[in-house]
């Protein structure tokens, strides 16, 4: 283990925590869940972030995809602070290629699968065609047959499984033609066999668009599937292991 493995070294990272301290709550209520947490995140690489409940894993991603800002430290995306902008500054930024798949599918519950990945489609597809990125090409119906659901695009998300309301949210993601893409425990409430195979697809799309994957997990075995595996402890990053 070379915890210094994690600090930030290069300069071309698609993203980067330096030094980032996040503390919620006030008084004898404030919880430290990041402490001075280092992580660089390179283009089309595959990173696990690994550890316990409560580790502050989803803080992380939350960091990382500027739905949180820091108390301490900053957030690099490409050359940009992004922790040093405004909310709306920051939806910009997320809509320039950073797409998030939660805790839970989280997919909006009045619309069918199409919608959910039409709505995502619609919200990034003029900072998409700025990047010319192929992956606008994909129509919200090519998204879901790439995820094995041409059959659902009119079921609503009560009406679908949770292996394949998990499928809606990756094909939700890539419609944001994400170059990083944010999973927190994307198998946690699906069966090991359906876990396997939506892991297996994540990768998959993963090699056929090169977009950066991080994952948070719990699990050593999905932690295990990444290149490199950053474990988390109270906040802080205790030991990087690259395969
Ligand atoms: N909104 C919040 N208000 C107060 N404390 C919070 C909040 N969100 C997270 N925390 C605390 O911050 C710490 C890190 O939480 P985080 O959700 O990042 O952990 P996690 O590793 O994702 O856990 P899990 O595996 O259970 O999802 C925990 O102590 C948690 O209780
Ligand atoms: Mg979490």
């Amino acid at each position: 283990m070379n915890a210094a493995a994690g600090a930030v070294t290069a300069t071309t990272s698609l993203i980067a925590c330096e030094g980032v301290t996040v503390a919620y709550g006030d008084g004898d209520a404030r919880v430290t869940a990041l402490d001075a947490v280092d992580l660089a995140v390179e283009p089309g690489e595959r990173l696990a972030l690994w550890g316990r409940s409560g580790s502050g894993k989803t803080t992380v991603l939350h960091v990382l995809g500027g739905l949180v800002v820091p108390n301490e430290g900053r957030v690099m995306w490409k050359e940009q602070e992004l922790s040093s902008l405004d909310e709306a500054a920051r939806g910009r930024a997320r809509a320039l290629g950073i797409a998030y798949i939660f805790q839970g599918s989280n997919l909006l519950s009045h619309f069918t699968a199409f919608e959910n990945v039409a709505f995502a489609r619609e919200a990034s597809a003029e900072s998409a065609d700025e990047r010319r990125n192929s992956r606008a090409d994909y129509e919200p119906a090519d998204l879901l047959e790439l995820v094995g659901l041409s059959s659902k695009l009119d079921s609503l998300p009560g009406e679908l499984s949770g292996g394949e309301a998990q499928r809606v949210a990756i094909a939700r993601a890539l419609a944001q033609s994400p170059e990083l893409l944010l999973c927190d425990e994307p198998t946690g409430h699906l069966d090991s066999d359906t876990a396997e195979r939506v892991l297996d697809l994540i990768e998959a799309l993963q090699r056929e668009f090169s977009f950066a994957l991080v994952t948070a997990t719990h699990d050593a075995g999905v932690a295990a599937r990444a290149g490199r595996v950053v474990e988390l402890t109270d906040g802080r990053v205790v030991g990087v292991v690259s395969s």
